[in-house]
């Protein structure tokens, strides 16, 4: 196996614990362990029980009333269809391993979160990037899909509310993906770890793995909820085989999941509408602010507006991004993360929109751009 560094982990590794301004960060506000207890309509009794979980091994497929929690995310979904894993980070791991073999051949959403295509490389497969057209507010064109069709191709990766772009897919494309995707008997993997962060819920939309035996959904705490310590995610999906031949693979990484990470997973994905509430809260407080920003540095600045998630994928318009990047950070203490990390050449970077400091983070972007 295979696997070059992780472009965008290996910038964080440089900065993230160091720099008191994350303006790039991909989940939204965390919380405490206390915060979060706090949340649970009996929280006396969720503190207590906490103290009582069992520090022993746990059911390798995550626990039962965890993974019944899970599917109220899902319309068709059992809690036998669900497969618990440590972060989303290992359920694509395991899913590219189980799902491919060398010379098979997948179309991946690119830009794309640089596991979905690295691991699938590892695993041995041809990856075709399927352009995300920033003309286009960064929509994928199915056209496009049709001519990346090849007679050995197993999969299609999507991954909508996208990282790093914020763009959601529109409800016909996303049909006509999954219509594509079984008429040519692809499997479909669908990278929700995003989901239910629309700014608009109205434009929500299914879970893939409510279209059918062909799709996974790929799902996380880190990221809507903000619970990213916890390093719970997880993937839902109706196709037996392939559950069954990931969670034989997750003999050979985790075995099982962390038991008190579980408890507080349940809690918090009780508590989900609240969590969604709060973090939508602080991304759309955010978006005014930077919306402001970009109004008054038009010369320096331009992007495609978000429609959810966490994040955007603006574009420098004076020189050197990467430079950009590495003297704000030096100077300021402000982090944004440049495109390169994602092979984009054309001056973007990541913005994070999740975190309450963002306003200080701004403030201190201001005055280094003033110098
Ligand atoms: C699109 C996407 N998928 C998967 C992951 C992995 O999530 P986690 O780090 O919580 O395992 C991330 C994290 O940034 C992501 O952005």
């Amino acid at each position: 196996m295979n696997l070059p560094p992780f472009k965008l982990e290996r910038y964080f590794a440089k900065y993230e614990f160091n720099t008191e301004y994350l303006l790039c960060a991909s989940d939204c506000e965390s919380l405490s362990i206390g915060e979060l207890l706090a949340l649970d309509a009996e929280s006396a009794d969720a503190a207590e029980k906490f103290q009582r979980v069992w520090l022993g091994y746990t059911e390798s497929q995550g626990s039962p009333t965890l993974r019944a929690e899970i599917c109220n995310l899902y319309e068709t979904i059992q809690p036998e269809d669900i497969l618990v894993h440590a972060g989303a980070e290992e359920a694509i791991f395991l899913f590219m391993f189980a799902a491919f073999k060398e010379y098979d051949h997948v179309i991946i959403h690119s830009p794309a979160y640089q596991s979905l295509a690295e691991v699938a490389r590892a695993a041995g497969c041809d990856v075709s990037p399927w352009r995300a057209r920033e003309e286009n507010g960064w929509s994928l064109d199915l056209e496009e899909l049709r001519h990346l069709m090849r007679t050995n191709t197993k999969a299609i990766i999507i991954n909508t509310p996208h990282n790093p772009t914020g763009y959601l897919m529109s409800r016909a494309d996303y049909d006509a993906v999954h219509e594509f995707a079984q008429a040519n008997k692809l499997l479909l993997f669908s990278d929700e770890v995003y989901r239910e962060s629309e700014y608009d819920p109205a434009a929500r939309l299914p879970a893939g793995c409510d279209y059918g035996e062909h799709a996974v959904s790929l799902g996380v705490t880190s990221k809507t909820y903000g619970l990213a310590g916890l390093r719970v995610g997880w993937i839902a999906t109706k196709n037996k085989k392939l559950y069954e031949k990931m969670a034989s693979l997750k003999d050979y990484t985790t075995i099982c999941n962390s038991a008190p990470s579980e408890f507080l997973a349940e809690v918090g994905m009780r508590n989900r509408q609240k969590l969604i509430e709060r973090n939508l809260g602080i991304i759309k407080q955010n978006l005014t602010v930077i919306d402001d920003l970009f109004a008054r540095t038009r010369s320096l600045f331009e992007w495609v507006r978000p429609q959810a998630g966490s994040m955007g994928f603006p574009r420098y318009l004076r020189g050197n991004v990467e430079k950009f990047c590495d003297e704000l950070v030096k100077h300021a203490g402000v982090l944004l993360l440049p495109g390169s990390v994602y092979g984009d050449s054309n001056g973007h970077f990541r913005l994070g929109l999740g975190r309450k400091n963002l306003p200080q983070a701004v403030e201190k972007l201001e005055e280094f751009l003033v110098r």
